[in-house]
């Protein structure tokens, strides 16, 4: 049998003596898109976050084609930290380094040997797919919320990574804004990339999820596929308002 690209295991975390995830049992095939839906506050960012290894669990276990994250060595660390990349929901970019830094390190850490030149080329064409044309040698505190999202989106393909995880990477954008990280992250999808994102926007559901996980109080409480989705209007609506919660 395959081994999945990530694989959790009776996943928990426990924090200030409150349940935030409770036992997920999950799987997600190589090129697979998995959304997590379901109403604010039920714990979707945290089991992205334990899905990509940024938290450890206090319960169970998340895995990496097969290797446990949370005891990964350095090496087998940095080389699935390289071909994974997080947006995360409040974009989460540096506040004291400019632009063209934030876009820059990730190249530096996982491609040493890049020239300057190079990095440049690479941030220019991923600032242009990202849709963010205004100037690199800025703060994020300079930045709108929306602009914010393309650079936390630009920063997660710097690396050209093959498994994504997208917190809410549509919000607070204009639409166009919007349609192009949703083409982009099509474009990966038809590549062969992994990809597990968080919305409460049905529309991305509905175009790019071929499985929709319901999180509710920190349980997996249902799961349908893409296809149930187009094909059941009463599933859709079910899906709509449990989104909209
Ligand atoms: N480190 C933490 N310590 C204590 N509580 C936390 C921690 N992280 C998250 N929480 C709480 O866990 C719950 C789930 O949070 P989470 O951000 O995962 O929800 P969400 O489903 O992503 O919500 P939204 O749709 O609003 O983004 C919330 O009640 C939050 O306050
Ligand atoms: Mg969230």
């Amino acid at each position: 049998m395959e081994t999945p690209v990530i694989e959790l295991k009776n996943i928990s975390l426990t924090a200030q003596n409150m349940t935030i995830v409770q036992n997920v049992q999950l799987s997600i095939k190589d090129g697979q898109t998995a959304a997590f839906v379901g109403p604010s506050g039920g714990g979707k960012s945290t089991l992205l976050k334990l899905a990509a290894g940024l938290i450890v669990p206090t319960g169970g276990e998340a895995y990496y084609r097969g290797q446990a994250i949370s005891t990964m060595n350095r090496q087998s660390n940095l080389n699935f930290r390289r071909k994974t990349a997080f947006v995360f929901q409040d974009s989460a970019l540096w506040a004291n380094q400019s632009l063209r830094q934030i876009l820059e390190l990730p190249l530096k850490i996982h491609f040493p040997r890049m020239t300057e030149k190079q990095r440049t080329a690479r941030i220019v064409e991923v600032c242009a797919e990202a849709g963010y044309r205004r100037e690199l040698d800025i703060r994020p505190s300079q930045l709108s919320m929306g602009e914010q999202k393309l650079i936390a989106f630009a920063r997660a393909l710097v690396c050209d990574p093959d498994l994504l995880f997208l917190d809410e990477w549509t919000e607070s954008l204009d639409d166009a804004s919007a349609r192009r990280l949703i083409n982009a992250v099509k474009k990966r999808q038809q590549a062969g990339s992994t990809i597990v994102f968080v919305s409460h926007n049905f529309m991305v559901i509905k175009e790019l999820a071929q499985r929709i996980c319901m999180i509710m109080d920190g349980r997996l409480s249902m799961e349908i596929s893409g296809k149930e989705i187009a094909q059941n209007e009463a599933l859709a609506q079910m899906v709509q308002k449990g989104i909209a919660l």
